[in-house]
């Protein structure tokens, strides 16, 4: 099973991915996670990056398709992969197509830019593990503390309200023509094209997780 997750920052593409990766046995590859393990770790990717992220634009094309080319080279990605928060750019799919990476679907969660601010408002992150909490609506059993280990949440510093309105504004611009262009593209080539799935990601975490589950259909 090869899926790609794709919505705006913040609509609740990791904290679906989670489950997605477990019923399905699949790696979670989530570009964001890479990035930030590098920048914690303070490696030669992490320090190019580190201000590019902060700044709430996209890390250049060539870095994160390398970067993807390598993972899913690895032994764990036989069985297929859960792309999070990749591709994000025409050229990214593109990268994908001309590997011939054949993809089974693509799952667009789609939230209002409202409920996002207020999602990414409240999240908490265990850096470690990239486990996801929100302060409301999906809070740790001891606030601050992460379930698994107990060890302090973060804030992600892209998080603060300014950087997350240019996060929404490069999405629009970079990321959401991916949306016709896999629906033109599931029209035109049926047989191997990925389908494509619009989910509405406004109900709770169950209930978008059920209809994920119901559209993939296995
Ligand atoms: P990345 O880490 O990928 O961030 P993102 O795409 O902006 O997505 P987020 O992680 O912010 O949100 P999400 O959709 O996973 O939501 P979540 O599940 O956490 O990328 C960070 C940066 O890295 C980019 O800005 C860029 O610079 C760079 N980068 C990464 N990939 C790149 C690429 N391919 N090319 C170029 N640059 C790249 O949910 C959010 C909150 O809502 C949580 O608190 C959660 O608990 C809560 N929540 C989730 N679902 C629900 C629900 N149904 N109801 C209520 N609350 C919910």
């Amino acid at each position: 099973m090869k899926l790609i997750l794709l919505g705006a920052p913040g609509a609740g593409k990791g904290t679906q991915a989670e489950f997605l990766s477990q019923r399905y046995d699949i790696p979670q590859i989530s570009t964001g996670d890479m990035l930030r393990v590098a920048i914690k770790a303070g490696t030669p990717l992490g320090l190019l990056v580190q201000q590019v992220i902060s700044a709430g634009d996209l890390v250049s094309d060539e870095l994160i398709i390398n970067l993807v080319k390598s993972r899913i080279e690895q032994p764990d990605c036989v069985k297929g992969f859960l792309f999070d928060g990749f591709p994000r750019t025409i050229p990214q799919a593109e990268s994908l197509r001309d590997a011939r990476v054949s993809i089974d679907a693509v799952i667009e969660i789609d939230v209002a830019d409202e409920v996002i601010i207020q999602r990414i408002s409240g999240r908490r992150l265990h850096p470690d593990s990239g486990r996801i909490y929100h302060v409301d609506y999906n809070p740790p059993r001891r606030a601050e503390l992460d379930d698994v280990t107990g060890e302090a949440l973060i804030q992600r510093p892209d998080d603060q309200s300014d950087i997350v309105k240019q996060r929404l504004q490069v999405y629009y611009k970079q990321t959401a023509p991916l949306i016709s262009m896999y629906k033109q593209w599931q029209a035109t080539d049926p047989h191997h094209a990925a389908a494509y799935h619009h989910v509405s990601g406004m109900g709770s975490v169950d209930n978008i997780r059920q209809v994920i589950s119901a559209a993939l259909g296995r």
